[in-house]
């Protein structure tokens, strides 16, 4: 079997495909430059990515192609209408990196009420008197609205109840009993949460409907002293209006993990804009982590390549195609 992958997995990962696979490393998340690898492939292996990177034509490309692995839960970077269409499973790997996030996710917060990044660089600067900024506050007692309550976002929801916040959710594939089964406060309305919230909290998919869902609107009706994370999908907050948001103290401060593009490259205002957070993608980049989702994604498309139904796909309706239902 061919294996082509856009960056290697860790070390476990690769061990596991020691039995005379032949493997490609693109060091490269542009199809362009494995697009000729593509054409024996049995399957692909993508890593941190641009939205809908692995397009039709990529798939079509590869004749051979039985499965595309993803090393996380996220798999906007994939075309899975095209794949399920093809009939090439989108292998996931869920439970392998919700702590690492939620943890990174908390973190965040800690950072920033604390308003640790700013007193570090200035202190190094020489500038005791950035003590006095007067930015720190307490997470306790502090409203955490968390959007999406799905792995990570309970995760994180159990992770700020630890610290004494009070938790709030918005999810609307769960019902108002279920979420007050969980504990916390039922907001139907992401809007509303993230009105009344203290610290607003991110963890959807990155989807039509959740493209942009926090822009210059949603902004203006927080509470000056709100702050925002993201640690899911770039481009799920408007970045244009975060930094407009940030500069003229519309809201207190902001955490990212994710980018539009992917990459925070020089240059990009939100590396200066005022009290945000940020860090490159990095979230579910712990040791644990790293070999769970690297595992996890290579014996899943081993199996797929073996035609057993894998049971962590992105949409399992693909095992409804032809090549895989027999009729
Ligand atoms: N920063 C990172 O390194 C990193 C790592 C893992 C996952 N992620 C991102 O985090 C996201 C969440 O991961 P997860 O494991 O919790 O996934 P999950 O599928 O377990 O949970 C996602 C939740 O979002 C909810 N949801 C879907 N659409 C929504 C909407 N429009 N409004 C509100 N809620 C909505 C779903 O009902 C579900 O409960 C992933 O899709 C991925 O993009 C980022």
């Amino acid at each position: 079997m061919k294996y082509v992958m856009t960056e290697a997995v860790c070390a476990e990962g690769m061990a596991l495909l020691d039995n005379g696979e032949q493997i490609y490393v693109a060091h490269d998340a542009n199809p362009a430059n494995y697009q000729e690898e593509m054409k024996d492939a049995d399957a692909l292996i993508v890593r941190a990515a641009p939205a809908k990177i692995v397009s039709r034509e990529v798939m079509e490309h590869a004749s051979q192609l039985k499965v595309i692995g993803r090393t996380g839960v996220g798999y906007d970077s994939v075309d899975v209408a095209a794949a399920t269409a093809l009939g090439i499973p989108v292998v996931i790997t869920p439970g392998a990196n919700n702590r690492a996030v939620a943890e990174h996710t908390l973190t965040m917060m800690l950072a920033l009420s604390k308003n640790l990044v700013e007193a570090q660089v200035e202190t190094a600067k020489g500038n005791w008197a950035v003590r006095d900024a007067h930015k720190q506050f307490e997470l306790y007692g502090k409203k955490a609205g968390i959007i999406g309550l799905g792995r990570i976002g309970r995760d994180v929801a159990s992770l700020c109840t630890g610290i004494g916040m009070k938790v709030a959710g918005y999810d609307p594939f769960l019902t108002k009993e279920q979420i007050e089964g969980m504990g916390y406060e039922y907001f139907a309305d992401a809007e509303q949460l993230m009105e009344q919230c203290d610290v607003i909290s991110i963890h959807v998919p990155l989807t039509p409907e959740t493209e942009n869902m926090v822009r210059k609107e949603q902004f203006q009706k927080m509470k000056k002293t709100a702050i925002i994370i993201n640690c899911s999908r770039g481009g799920i907050i408007n970045e244009a209006d975060l930094i407009e948001a940030l500069n003229s103290g519309e809201i207190a401060g902001a955490g990212l993990d994710v980018f539009v593009g992917e990459e925070l490259k020089p240059g990009n205002p939100l590396l200066t804009a005022q009290n945000l957070v940020f860090s490159p993608h990095s979230a579910a980049q712990t040791r644990e982590a790293v070999i769970n989702m690297a595992t996890m994604c290579v014996n899943g498309c081993k199996a797929v390549c073996q035609g057993e139904k894998w049971p962590y796909v992105a949409d399992p309706k693909v095992y409804e195609h032809p090549k895989w239902s027999g009729k």
